[in-house]
């Protein structure tokens, strides 16, 4: 595996892959690396040649109050598990490689965003495209693979892709659980013992909503899911639960066309979220 951590050595390395035509299959991560991580890594390498994972964590899609500064880093563990998962590039910029100087035109998320996380994290989907599309450019990519965890980043990254006809297929694997059905995330690390017992909940509402999403009303739906989640009491607030159709993010008009059910919790140290797609996807 090559640990590359400047510009120049990255494109250097994706010119002589380009050159020998193999594909590349690109991962783009914050690091703190889990099994979910590790799902896309296998898809990347079973559909092309080689694999170049990024680590970054990314400040311009966090808000002022939020974790940049305490989102979990560990370069050591990062890499080794690169290594043994069979990435051959993993690409380690600082925030200096990759902001050497302030923007002179912004990319600006205007649609799909107007709601759940793009609605409650001003700025984040902005700060995420504009990553991604820096990224984009230097490892060109043939296919860049993305959780179903983040369905409305993965919705938000189509559509980017689409608009400006980049020349790599977006794939989507789905959301990987620990267990208990909790979605795994990097932030699970930051939950109590007691909050950490108790989120499974939030896969448990869901699933059940499943169910009911046959007798099309959203707003039963909705007052189950939280009744259920509420029955624990160690997180501090639902942040944000709704249902749109998916990946458009308008309001449900359609109940046999797909359906994002989509759930936010926000506990003491940790902001988790979690979704469930019906029908279609
Ligand atoms: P990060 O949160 O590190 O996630 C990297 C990728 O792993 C994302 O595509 C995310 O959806 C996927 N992922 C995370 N948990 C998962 C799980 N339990 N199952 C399946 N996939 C999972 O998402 C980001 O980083 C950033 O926004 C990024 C795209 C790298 C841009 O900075």
């Amino acid at each position: 595996m090559k640990i590359i951590r400047n510009i120049e050595a990255l494109r250097a390395v994706v010119a002589s892959s380009k050159k020998e035509r193999k594909t590349i299959g690109f991962v783009p991560t914050m690091g703190f690396l889990h099994e979910g991580h590790m799902a896309l890594v296998k898809a990347a390498k079973a559909e092309n040649d080689i694999v170049v994972m990024s680590i970054f964590v990314n400040p311009t899609q966090f808000g002022p109050n939020e974790d940049f500064e305490s989102y979990p880093r560990d370069e050591a563990r990062d890499t080794s598990l690169a290594e043994q998962n069979g990435i051959d590039i993993l690409f380690l910029p600082s925030v200096e490689t990759m902001y050497p100087e302030s923007l002179t035109a912004t990319i600006h998320a205007q649609k799909r965003v107007s709601v759940l996380d793009g609605a409650t994290r001003e700025g984040h989907f902005d700060g995420v495209l504009t990553v991604l599309a820096k990224l984009f450019h230097l490892v060109q990519p043939d296919g860049a693979y993305f959780g179903q965890k983040d369905a409305q980043q993965v919705a938000v990254v189509q559509g980017f892709v689409a608009d400006y006809f980049l020349p790599l297929k977006v794939r989507v694997i789905p959301t990987v659980r620990e267990q208990d059905g909790l979605a795994k995330s990097s932030r699970n690390v930051y939950l109590t013992e007691q909050e950490r017992a108790d989120a499974p909940v939030i896969h448990m509402a869901l699933r059940r909503a499943r169910m009911e999403v046959k007798e099309k009303d959203k707003t039963r739906v909705l007052a189950n899911i939280r009744a259920i989640v509420n029955q624990k009491k160690t997180h501090e607030k639902i942040v944000y639960l709704d249902m749109y159709q998916y990946p458009s993010f308008e309001p449900v008009e359609d109940w046999e066309k797909p359906i994002i059910i989509a759930i936010c919790v926000q506990y003491s140290k940790a902001r988790l979220i979690d979704n469930e797609i019906i029908g279609g996807a």
